[in-house]
């Protein structure tokens, strides 16, 4: 099978093997790839249609008890000033979102002990009082008994990415951490009647197009609403700030596969593209992918916030964030969603 029946193979069966997602990952030339991310494109309209979901995300933490090599927030980082905002806060900024028509809101945060499941039980259910929103939580791994109470007070949807699906590369990331908590926690999310998000970083070190093809083969297996796909960026205050970034073409070939893989699944153009390209996520937005997700966060938090360096929107404000992304989606012929933009495979 050339490359082109193994595209069109995907775009029909939407279940490969592990060598064919690898063969997928290395086109042999320009047209290879330009077919991928057109078909991809393609399955993305008949599936999950020509609307672009946004979601607002809230930064409102930036503490963090993980050392994750890549991350600007790990705890090692003393050079980060850290804040935490405060429940009214966060619900004051969500409430502004609302009012900028999000549909919904993403809560993301270091690995923050201070915000028990009681205190975002608390978030959760005054933004829900007060605005017609969706709530994505992403805040790392915690107990069963905590996700059950975030869900019970309203919580819709959990993001927490497995970074990388090869066990010993995901040693060699979180050397702290277990492979396997992160996928109890998936479990755990799953079982509690959360829309589930995971995904990778793509172009860490050490990094192989096998593992790669293992991070898709597992969002396949976990069989997720959402797929967050990322391209690496070095962060100066970290282990790995001597190492290259990942590439825009590899991440769009992640997103495209991925869409191929998960026909209706959430796909995020993501700000990481964002940054390492002007158009990364228009690019990524006609190959595979139907969500952005803008910062919502008042400008003097940006900066503070720094998972990787130089990352785009830092000074802007919300209002400009939302009109600029609605320019970019018109501009390809797409709409903006105007519902919550869930899941719609089942
Ligand atoms: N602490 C929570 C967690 O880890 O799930 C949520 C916040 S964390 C900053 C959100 C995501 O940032 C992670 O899942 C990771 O994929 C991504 N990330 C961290 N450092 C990165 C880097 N240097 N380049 C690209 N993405 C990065
Ligand atoms: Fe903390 Fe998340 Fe960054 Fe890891 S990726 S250091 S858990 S904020
Ligand atoms: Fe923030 Fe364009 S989305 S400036």
């Amino acid at each position: 099978m050339d490359y082109f029946e193994l595209v069109d193979k995907a775009y029909k069966e939407h279940n490969l093997a592990k060598g064919e997602v690898m063969r997928l990952l290395e086109p042999k030339g320009v047209e290879e790839e330009a077919y991928l991310f057109k078909k991809a494109d393609q399955l993305r309209h008949e599936c999950v249609g020509d609307c672009v979901h946004l979601r607002g995300l809230i930064e409102f933490s930036s503490h963090c008890r993980r050392n994750c090599k890549y991350c600007g927030l790990r705890r090692d980082n003393v050079s980060l000033e850290r804040y935490r905002l405060s429940p009214e806060d966060i619900v004051k900024i969500a409430h502004n979102a609302a009012l900028l028509g999000y549909k919904t809101i993403v809560l993301q945060s270091g690995e923050d002990e201070f915000y028990t499941a009681d205190v975002m039980a608390y978030i959760i259910k005054e933004i829900k009082k007060i605005a017609d929103v969706a709530i994505t939580l992403c805040i790392g791994e915690r107990s069963y008994e905590e996700y059950k109470i975030m869900k019970e007070a309203g919580a819709d949807r959990y993001l927490l990415k497995f970074e990388t699906a090869n066990p010993g590369h995901y040693r060699e990331m979180h050397p702290d951490m277990s492979y396997k908590d992160r996928i109890d926690c998936l479990m755990a999310l799953k079982d509690l009647g959360y829309e589930v998000g995971s995904g990778d970083i793509v172009g860490l070190p050490g990094q192989t197009v096998e593992h790669l093809a293992e991070d898709i083969m597992l969002l396949k297996e976990l069989d997720v609403e959402m797929a967050g796909i990322g391209p690496f960026i070095p962060h100066h205050s970290t282990p790995f700030r001597d190492e290259a970034r990942g590439t825009l073409e590899m991440t769009l070939r992640m997103v495209a596969i991925t869409r191929l893989m998960l026909p209706y699944a959430n796909i995020p153009a993501t700000t990481a593209v964002g940054t390492i390209h002007p158009q990364g996520r228009q690019k990524a937005l006609m190959a595979g992918a139907n969500v952005v997700m803008p910062n919502v966060m008042p400008p003097e938090y940006r900066p503070r916030y720094e998972i990787y360096p130089s990352k785009i929107c830092i000074g802007e404000k919300p209002s400009h964030c939302r009109l600029c992304i609605e320019g970019i989606i018109r501009s390809l012929g797409r709409e903006v969603g105007q519902d919550y933009g869930s899941y719609r495979g089942r």
